[in-house]
């Protein structure tokens, strides 16, 4: 249910107003909860993904990546249990016929669903006579599949149904042997992926923390069978600290509004033994952000069991072959996303918007300004600064206004560096660099620029 703040207003309008996240397909009057990364949206969310990338594949040997296709066999999605137990439980307003999940309509009213079965959930329904949100009365709650249906080629029947993958994960178990055979890599070794997702949600809601269309950053940690309970609590572990290594360093979150849930066991998917949600203090509730999940041998077993091909891995030294267990580190980029922006946004005294991203999330590491745009002198100048930035950075162009006009400009777009080229510049080669965070202003050197902005968004 989307719970409004103050603050979320203000992002959600600063949002559409600079166009980092822009409502979809507006002009048709938008399509229930779709949104759109605009021009500086895509570059924050790109960079989101880029650190991701860097940080989980490109700096660990352990690790190697996969871009897999959306569309799947569909018994993937039998073996992963997603056709049997993927539900949420789902009553209907009578009157307005709008869809509500019963087990949020729940919380609202202060019980506390957790381990609660959907038997248990329609018996509370009944015992508290609940009413919808407009006062109406509700249907009896059915369990509602979230995945989307389509169909592969040109009939449309039974034999034809295919699935939008619910999650990225499951191609990581269905390519586990051409990964291995492939990369050659030995548990403990993880694959990565970043990719869409979909799910039919009944409720989606509070901007883009809970969309139908969305992308997930998924690692499978693959490691030896444990043989006691020690060896995969020490993987978990180090993950744990990933996680909140990422959130801390790449996201520049405050772990302070980082809160580690541990899920019970009553309420953890089936194929889980360990899951730890971190949840993020959202300006509309703390909310889950990331899952960490301990799979066992789950999903392996299960797809050697329904393709009838062997998914055990065969050590090359010992002989020994065994399905290796799964640590689950997931993350939605939508949701970084939006942590980035609720973390970083700031109000100077004067109620001017700062958002103060770490520089290597910022959309624009720089903008450029000839300090006249009438003085063709300095417009060359500046040109000639742009376009010596080009290749390293994404740099802004702005020469309309008042400098004072295009400093609170780029503030709002987060840019961590304005540099002005004026009249000294002409006769020096220095220009001003002026700092987002602490409105200080430098004079630094032309040919010293791409090293002193470098420097400083490491
Ligand atoms: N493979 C495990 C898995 O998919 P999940 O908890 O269902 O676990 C993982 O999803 C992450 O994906 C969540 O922590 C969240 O960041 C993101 N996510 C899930 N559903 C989402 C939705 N409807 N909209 C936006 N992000 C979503």
């Amino acid at each position: 249910m989307a719970q409004r703040s103050e603050l979320m207003d203000k992002i959600v309008a600063l949002s559409k107003r600079r166009g980092f996240i822009l409502p979809g397909s507006e002009i048709y009057g938008g399509l229930a909860n779709a949104w759109d990364f605009g021009p500086l949206g895509v570059e924050l969310k790109n960079n989101i993904k880029l650190s991701w990338w860097k940080r989980f594949v490109q700096l660990r040997e352990d690790m190697v990546g996969l871009d897999a296709a959306i569309i799947m066999n569909p018994e993937v999605w039998v073996a992963s249990g997603h056709v049997g137990h993927f539900h949420d439980p789902l009553v209907e307003d009578k009157v307005t016929h709008e869809r509500y999940r019963l087990d949020h309509l729940l919380e609202e009213q202060g019980v506390d669903i957790s381990g609660m079965s959907f038997e248990e959930m329609a018996n509370k329904l009944k015992e508290l006579n609940l009413k919808s949100p407009a006062g109406n009365p509700l249907t009896e709650p059915k369990q509602f599949n979230m995945m989307f249906k389509t169909h592969l080629g040109p009939v449309a029947d039974e034999k034809s149904v295919v699935y939008l993958r619910p999650e990225t994960a499951q191609a990581i178990f269905a390519d586990f042997k051409q990964i291995i055979d492939t990369s050659r890599k030995r548990p403990p070794f993880g694959v990565a992926q970043i990719g869409k997702a979909f799910r039919n949600e009944i409720t989606p809601g509070n901007f883009i923390f809970r969309t139908r269309e969305f992308e997930q950053m998924e690692i499978e940690y693959f490691i030896p069978e444990p043989k006691k309970d020690e060896q995969w609590q020490e993987y978990f572990e180090q993950w744990v600290s990933e996680v909140r290594g990422w959130s801390k360093d790449d996201l520049g979150l405050n772990l302070e509004n980082v809160v580690e849930h541990e899920i019970p066991e009553e309420e953890r998917a089936h194929y889980s033994k360990r899951t730890i949600d971190f949840e993020y203090k959202f300006p509309f509730g703390q909310k889950e952000l990331y899952g960490l999940a301990y799979r066992t041998d789950y999903d392996l077993r299960s797809h050697e069991k329904h393709s009838g091909v062997n998914m055990k891995y065969k050590d090359p030294v010992t002989n020994e072959e065994y399905w290796p267990h799964v640590i689950e580190p997931s993350f939605g980029v939508e949701r970084s996303v939006l942590a980035v922006l609720v973390s970083s946004y700031c109000e100077t005294e004067d109620k001017r918007i700062v958002m103060k991203f770490p520089a290597k999330l910022a959309p624009y590491k720089a903008a450029v300004f000839p300090l006249l745009a009438n003085k063709p002198e300095l417009v060359e100048k500046a040109k000639l600064v742009f376009n010596s930035l080009k290749p390293h950075f994404m740099v802004s162009w702005d020469d309309r206004g008042n400098i004072g006009k295009r400093y609170a400009s780029q503030d709002e777009a987060g840019t961590p560096f304005c540099i002005t080229i004026d009249f000294d510049t002409i006769k020096d080669d220095t220009v001003t660099v002026r700092d987002r965070d602490t409105a200080t202003q430098v004079r630094v050197r032309i040919d010293k620029l791409i090293d002193y902005i470098s420097e400083r968004i490491k």
